[in-house]
């Protein structure tokens, strides 16, 4: 059956974003994580970001109940990592490839820039909810990101800290 979404989804595909992993503990405190690119930054001070979860997705039980979640921004050399966490029923951290700051919500390794946040706020909206988070620690680091254009990844540029 033809989706019927389609033209929409490809006018979508026509804004270019980077990648992220959003994670949280689920309810039996096992580390998941879902491939996001509807991040954006919201507010500097507080320090704000959001995201859109789909409501349909197999992991929104346990994003809507946590208190906390991270974002990990990948790397150009994470695209297995973002085939991964978007394929259905491969949403748990492998071994090894997390790490945990204060909120206790998991990270990936190798991301080039991470975000712990505690949940701020939630916006239910159409077919998606809108999660607020408060950023309570963060780190960034000199990198080649992951980009999405089109359906296809491609290499960012090397970003590096401005004056
Ligand atoms: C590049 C890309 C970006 C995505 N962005 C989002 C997003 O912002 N929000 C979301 O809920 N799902 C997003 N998804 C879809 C989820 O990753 C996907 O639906 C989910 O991992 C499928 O797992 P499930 O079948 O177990 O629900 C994105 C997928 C890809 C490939």
């Amino acid at each position: 059956m033809s989706d019927p979404f389609r033209p929409l989804k490809n006018a979508f595909a026509r804004y270019t974003t980077g990648i992220t992993v959003v994670s949280c503990l689920d309810a039996e405190r096992k580390a998941i994580g879902i491939t996001v690119n509807s991040f954006n930054s919201v507010s500097l001070e507080p320090a704000l970001v959001s995201w859109c979860l789909d409501d349909h997705t197999s992991v929104a039980k346990a994003f809507l109940q946590a208190d906390h979640y991270a974002v990990s921004i990948l790397a150009a050399d994470q695209e297995e990592m973002s085939n991964r966490f978007a394929t259905p029923g491969q949403h748990a951290f492998k071994e090894g490839e997390g790490e945990v700051f204060q909120t206790g919500a998991p990270l990936l390794k190798g991301r080039i820039a991470g975000f712990d946040c505690r949940l701020a706020d939630r916006l239910k909206v159409g077919d998606h909810t809108i999660l607020i988070g408060e950023i309570v620690h963060y780190d960034s680091f000199d990198a080649e990101p992951l980009v999405y254009c089109g359906r296809n990844y491609i290499k960012g540029p090397k970003i590096s800290d401005g004056a």
